[in-house]
C-alpha cells in the first residue's frame, strides 16, 4: 500500500480535469465537464468529468473512477503503475517497499529481458556470423543507420543460445518464458523461439522494448510462418500497439501513415516519411485508433487496391467513423506494398500520391463503380443508388453539393433527383438513429444490472443499498449512525456489502473517504457505479431522514429476500453464502 498522504498528494497535483484534457475534448456543462468517451465508441457525449470531487464517470459503456483509473486505463497501466506515472509526472517522490508490486517487478524484468535480448540479436547481426541477415536487410535497401536507429536484428539458427545468453545474464526460466522471448515443449524443455530470423524489436511510445517480430529468410518459411510474433505477454497487447510508433509520435500531429508491414514503416521512415506506423500483423482495433486519436488529426490508409485491401479499407473506416479523425486512402497501383513502391518509383512519386491521397468518399465511390456496366441503364442505376447511400454518409452539405454535381454530370441523372434521393436515405438513418439513441440512454440501467447481477434478489431493497451508499459517500459522517443499525452483513447484494465494507473500514481507520479507496479493490465497471452514486442526487436535502428510510427498508427487504432465498437458491449462491460462512468463521464471528 501507498501512503494515503502521498495518495493525495498525487492527485493533489495531478487534477482530473487536465489529465483528461490531455486525452480527451472536454466541454464545461454546468459544474462539471463532458466529451466523447475515450473507451468505447460514441458521437454524442455521455463521459462526464467531476472536478468537484476528482472523479469520472461514463453514462455508455459504465467506466468510472478518479484520476488513477484514468490514467490505468487510458495508458494500459495497473493501478500501481498508474500512481507511479502520475507521480513521476508531478515529481512526488514514492516510498521504494512497504507495497506489493510483485506483477511490477515481473513487467520490470521483462523489460530488462527484451532490452538484453535486441542488444544479443543486434550484435549477432553486426557479427560474421550474422553475414546472412546483414547482406539481406542491406539487400532490401536499408543503410546501417537506419538498421540501428531501428534496433534491428538477426537471431541465430540456434535452439538455445539465447536461453544461454539471459541465464548467463541472472534471468530465470519463468522470466524467459513471460518475456515468451523462450518457449517451453509440452515435455518442459525450454527453446528459443526465435531461430534464423531477422528481427524487429517492437517499442511502444514510452520507449520500452515491449515484444519481437521475427521474419523467417526468403524460401526459409515452412516452419513457424513467414512471421513469428511475440504473443501477448505483461507487457505487449498486440491489440493496443503499432510498430514505429515510438517514432511516429513525434512527427505526426497533422497525419499518420498506416502501412500494413513492418518493412513499410522502415523503408518509408528511411525515405523520409517519419509520420508511419503500422498494425502488428492484427486486423485494425478500436484501441490502436485511440492511441492514435491521441496524437494526430488526419490518417492516410495505404491499401492493396485487392479485395483484402478493401476489407480492411472498409474495417478501419467504420472503427475511425466514430473517432473525429480524418481518413484519406492512397490506393497504391499495381497491388504493391510501399515499401515496394518507393523503391521502384523514389520518394517524391510516394510523396505525389499521398498528397493525391483520395477522400474516404471518393475511394467509397471508385470501389462500388468497380464492379459495375456503366454502359447499361441497368448498371448506371445500380451505381447511383450505392453512390446515394455513400454521400449520404456525409453530414456536410457542401460536401453533398459537390458529389451530387459530379454524379448528376457523370452519369446523366438530374441534380434535382439525386438530391431527393440522397435526402430520403438521410431521413431514414436519421429516424434509425434516434431510436438507437434512445436505446442508448436505456443500456446504462441494464449495464448496471451486469455490475451488480444480485439486483433480482430484491430491486427494492438494492435501490435502498444504493441511496444508503450515496449518502454516505456525501455525509462521511453518518457512517456511525449507519454501521450501529446495519451491520456490514445485512447488506443484501454482495457488491454493495463490498463497497459498504470499504467506507466503513476506511471511515474507522481514519483515511479521507474519496474515490481511490475503491481503485485498489473493485473493477473499472464497479468504480464507475460508486462515482455514479456519488454524483446523483440521491441523498436529497434531508440525508439523516433518508439514510434512516434506507436502513429500515435493507433490513425488512434482507430478512424477505432470505427467505425466498433458502427456498430457491442457485447453486452460485449457495456457493456464495458457503464461502461467506467460511470467510465469518475465519474471522472468529461464528
Ligand atoms: N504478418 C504476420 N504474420 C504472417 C504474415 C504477416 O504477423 N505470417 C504481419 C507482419 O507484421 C507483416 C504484415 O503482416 O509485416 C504484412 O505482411 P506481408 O505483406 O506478408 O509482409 P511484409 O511486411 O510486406 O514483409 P516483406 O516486405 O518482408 O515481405
Ligand atoms: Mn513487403
Amino acid at each position: 500500500m501507498i501512503p494515503e498522504d502521498i495518495i493525495n498528494e498525487i492527485k493533489y497535483r495531478n487534477d482530473i480535469e487536465t489529465a483528461v484534457s490531455a486525452y480527451v475534448n472536454l466541454k464545461r456543462r454546468g459544474k462539471n465537464l463532458v466529451g466523447l468517451c475515450p473507451f468505447h465508441s460514441e458521437k454524442t457525449p455521455s463521459f462526464t468529468v467531476y472536478p468537484e470531487n476528482g472523479s469520472f464517470y461514463c453514462f455508455g459503456c459504465g467506466v468510472g473512477g478518479d484520476v488513477f483509473t484514468f490514467t490505468g486505463l487510458i495508458e494500459n497501466l495497473d493501478y500501481i503503475e498508474a500512481v507511479k506515472l502520475l507521480a513521476e509526472r508531478s515529481g512526488v517522490a514514492l516510498p521504494q517497499d512497504g507495497y506489493d508490486d510483485s506483477m511490477q517487478r515481473l513487467k520490470n524484468r521483462i523489460y530488462d529481458i527484451n532490452r538484453d535480448t535486441a542488444r544479443f540479436f543486434h550484435s549477432f547481426l553486426m557479427s560474421p556470423e550474422g553475414k546472412w541477415a546483414l547482406d539481406y536487410l542491406l539487400g532490401r535497401g536499408l543503410t546501417l543507420k537506419t538498421i540501428k536507429h531501428f534496433g534491428l536484428g538477426a537471431a541465430p539458427d540456434s535452439w538455445d543460445r539465447l536461453i544461454k545468453h539471459l541465464k548467463q545474464k541472472g534471468y530465470s526460466e519463468s522470466e524467459m518464458t513471460a518475456a515468451n522471448v523462450v518457449g517451453k515443449s509440452s515435455r518442459g524443455t525450454l527453446y528459443d523461439r526465435f531461430r534464423k530470423r531477422v528481427m524487429f524489436p517492437i517499442i511502444n511510445i514510452r520507449g520500452n522494448i515491449i515484444g519481437f517480430s521475427g521474419r523467417a529468410m526468403p524460401g526459409e518459411d515452412k516452419q513457424g510462418g513467414k512471421y513469428v510474433n511475440t504473443s501477448d505477454t505483461p507487457v505487449y497487447k498486440k491489440s493496443a500497439n503499432l510498430f514505429g510508433m515510438n517514432f511516429a509520435k513525434n512527427f505526426c500531429s497533422e497525419r499518420i501513415i498506416l502501412v500494413e508491414g513492418n518493412m513499410d514503416v522502415i523503408t518509408l521512415h528511411q525515405a523520409g516519411f517519419k509520420n508511419t506506423a503500422a498494425p502488428l500483423g492484427t486486423a485494425f482495433t478500436q484501441e490502436q485508433v485511440n492511441l492514435l486519436a491521441r496524437y494526430t488529426k488526419e490518417i492516410v490508409l495505404t491499401l492493396d487496391a485487392d479485395a483484402a485491401g478493401q476489407k480492411a479499407a472498409q474495417r478501419a473506416s467504420q472503427l475511425l467513423a466514430g473517432s473525429g479523425l480524418k481518413v484519406r486512402v492512397i490506393m497504391i497501383p499495381d497491388g504493391k506494398d510501399p515499401d515496394e513502391y518507393i523503391k521502384k518509383n523514389g520518394p517524391e512519386r510516394f510523396s505525389a500520391l499521398l498528397e493525391g491521397a483520395v477522400s474516404d468518399m471518393d475511394y467509397k465511390l471508385l470501389s462500388a463503380a468497380k464492379n459495375i456496366n456503366s454502359k447499361s441503364d441497368d448498371g448506371r442505376l445500380q451505381y447511383l443508388s450505392a453512390a446515394a447511400e455513400i454521400v449520404a454518409e456525409s453530414d456536410d452539405i457542401m460536401t453533398r453539393d459537390i458529389y451530387i454535381g459530379r454524379l448528376s454530370e457523370k452519369y446523366g441523372v438530374s441534380r434535382t433527383a439525386l438530391t431527393a434521393k440522397i435526402e430520403e436515405i438521410r431521413r431514414n438513418k436519421l429516424r434509425l438513429k434516434k431510436k438507437k439513441e434512445i436505446s442508448e440512454i436505456i443500456r446504462p440501467r441494464l449495464s448496471k444490472d451486469d455490475i451488480n447481477p444480485e439486483r433480482r434478489k430484491s430491486v427494492k431493497g438494492t435501490a435502498a443499498e444504493e441511496t444508503l451508499i450515496a449518502v454516505l459517500l456525501k455525509n462521511p459522517d453518518f457512517y456511525r449512525t449507519a454501521l450501529e443499525q446495519l451491520p456490514v452483513e445485512k447488506m443484501i447484494t454482495s457488491l454493495n456489502r463490498r463497497i459498504y465494507e470499504i467506507i466503513i473500514s476506511t471511515l474507522e481507520s481514519g483515511r479521507t473517504l474519496d474515490v481511490s479507496v475503491f481503485a485498489e479493490k473493485l473493477l473499472p465497471a464497479e468504480i464507475g457505479y460508486v462515482v455514479s452514486l456519488q454524483n446523483s442526487d440521491k441523498a436529497g436535502k434531508n440525508p439523516d431522514i433518508v439514510l434512516k428510510d434506507c436502513i429500515r427498508v435493507i433490513l425488512e427487504e434482507d430478512t424477505l429476500s432470505s427467505a425466498v432465498n433458502s427456498a430457491e437458491a442457485t447453486a452460485e449462491d449457495w456457493a456464495a453464502s458457503l464461502k461467506d460462512l467460511i470467510d465469518k468463521k475465519s474471522k472468529g464471528n461464528i
